[in-house]
């Protein structure tokens, strides 16, 4: 039975990101579990820290989680063009200590969800170089752009929209199908 690790990008209590996240655990086929995870508590990189104190207790649990996961579902809010800071800050810090063997060879899957028209797509490019430095194994087969998301959400972020939710259901059992 394949677990994947999902991780949203977003701290917004009503992110359209965690929400989109929350439908894929939701609509998972029979059989393949996504356990979300937190990032809410990663602070931020200081090597400074990190060699005084070693790896912040919310990277621990991460890396726990990424390691008894078979794959993992990133799912990425766009800022300016690119990924979010909070996100990459929390990579940053899982690619510490033995996070770069956690992540190498990793199958992984990207989505993305923005109230614009291009959902997320210059975001889910600009993980690219970092999922290559990874050695991450990206799937490649499927693309989730979710665009106009306030059309498409409630107010506490849930995915209320049928034809979006059928194509996260077809998303995530396709990629749950390779692993
Ligand atoms: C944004 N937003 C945004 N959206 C987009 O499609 N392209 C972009 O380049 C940006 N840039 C951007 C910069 C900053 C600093 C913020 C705060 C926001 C809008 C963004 O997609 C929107 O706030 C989403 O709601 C964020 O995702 P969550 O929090 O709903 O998951």
């Amino acid at each position: 039975m394949p677990t994947i690790l999902g991780l949203s990008g977003s701290l917004r209590q009503a992110s359209f990101n965690a929400g989109l996240l929350r439908a894929a655990a939701e609509l998972a086929p029979d059989g393949t579990v996504i356990e979300i995870g937190d990032i809410r508590g990663v602070p931020l990189y200081d090597a400074d820290d990190e060699a005084a104190k070693g790896l912040p207790d919310a990277v621990r649990m991460l890396h726990a989680q990424l390691d008894s996961a078979d794959a993992l579902l990133m799912v990425t809010p766009e800022y300016n063009n690119s990924m979010p800071g909070v996100f990459k800050n929390a990579i940053d810090w899982m690619s510490r200590g033995d996070g770069l063997k956690l992540f190498k060879g990793k199958p992984v899957a990207l989505m993305g969800a923005s109230p614009g028209g291009f959902g997320t797509v210059l975001s889910q490019n600009a993980w690219l170089p970092v999922f290559r430095t990874l050695k991450l194994d990206m799937w490649t087969a499927g693309r989730l752009m979710v665009s106009k998301a306030g059309e498409l959400f409630d107010n506490e972020g849930n995915l209320t929209d049928g034809k979006t939710r059928d194509a996260v259901k077809s998303f995530v059992a396709d990629f749950a199908r390779t692993l």
